[in-house]
């Protein structure tokens, strides 16, 4: 069944303490079950650290990447395995900011999302688009062409993993787009999906919206038919705002 979740992307920020101060005051924030699906997902480090002390009923934890081998020597490296030993249940894929400054590309990506699909964890795949092809107006083809990474799954794996469309000139630039840009290519998303894997796996595939995503735009964005809620970057680190962000989902 497709779900409503509101996912946060801590990114490199919060030191240990501070992540774990974080985590618990979101806990405390949530006493009411929300009306959709929370995760947090926080640097390696902390990892097993803030797993335990959330209520698993109401937030999820993830990882914001893994590494695309198994095991071995990769010196440096987290893999899959050792993300969902912590207890941690999702893992952020695909992120923008790995795809332009650590290389990853959509073969890296494939390997990537079949491990942690192997390992049991929830990959929340990240597609989108930067300025120059938003303003050449291919930003179609960009997220159609990044698909790839997840068109090579099986069925019955892709029903398993979670989109996010983060167009990149709305990352952390407090510029949004507007609620009928992301419907537009959300519907697109969820075409190409529907041809690849039949309307009824596209109708159950979640589909979040990133990009300066804050309490004030939240409710016109997820209110759209083909946005499922949000993958939140600046918005998650304070727990008021994060928390408005899902209360969009509770008026
Ligand atoms: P901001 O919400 O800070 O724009 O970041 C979005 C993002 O990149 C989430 O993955």
């Amino acid at each position: 069944m497709r779900k409503n979740i509101v996912a946060g992307n801590w990114k490199m920020n919060k030191t240990l303490q501070e992540g774990i101060a974080l985590a618990k005051e979101l806990n405390e924030a949530l006493a009411e079950k929300p009306n959709c699906d929370v995760v947090i997902c926080t640097p390696f480090i902390h990892l097993a650290s803030v797993t335990p002390l959330v209520d698993a009923a109401k937030i999820g934890v993830g990882a914001e990447n893994c590494a695309d081998k198994a095991s071995g020597a990769y010196t440096g490296e987290v893999s899959a395995e050792m993300v969902a030993s912590t207890g941690a249940k999702y893992v952020i894929l695909g992120h923008s900011e790995r795809r332009a400054y650590y290389g990853e590309t959509v073969a890296i990506l494939e390997e990537k999302v079949k491990l942690a699909l192997a390992n049991g964890l929830t990959p929340i795949f990240c597609i989108g688009e930067v300025l120059e092809e938003r303003e050449a107006n291919k930003q179609n083809e960009v997220v159609a062409a990044q698909m790839e990474s997840v068109f090579s799954l099986s069925p019955e794996d892709f029903s398993k993993i979670v989109l996010a469309y983060e167009p990149v000139w709305a990352i952390g630039t407090g510029k949004t787009a507007t609620p009928e840009q992301a419907q537009e290519i959300h519907a697109f998303i969820r075409s190409i999906v529907a041809d690849k894997y039949g309307k009824e796996i596209a109708d159950n595939t979640s589909i979040l919206y990133g990009g300066s995503c804050k309490p004030s735009n939240a409710k016109e964005l997820f209110s759209n038919p083909d946005v499922d809620g949000g993958l939140i970057g600046g918005a998650a680190l304070k727990v008021s705002d994060f928390k408005g962000i899902i209360d969009a989902f509770n008026a």
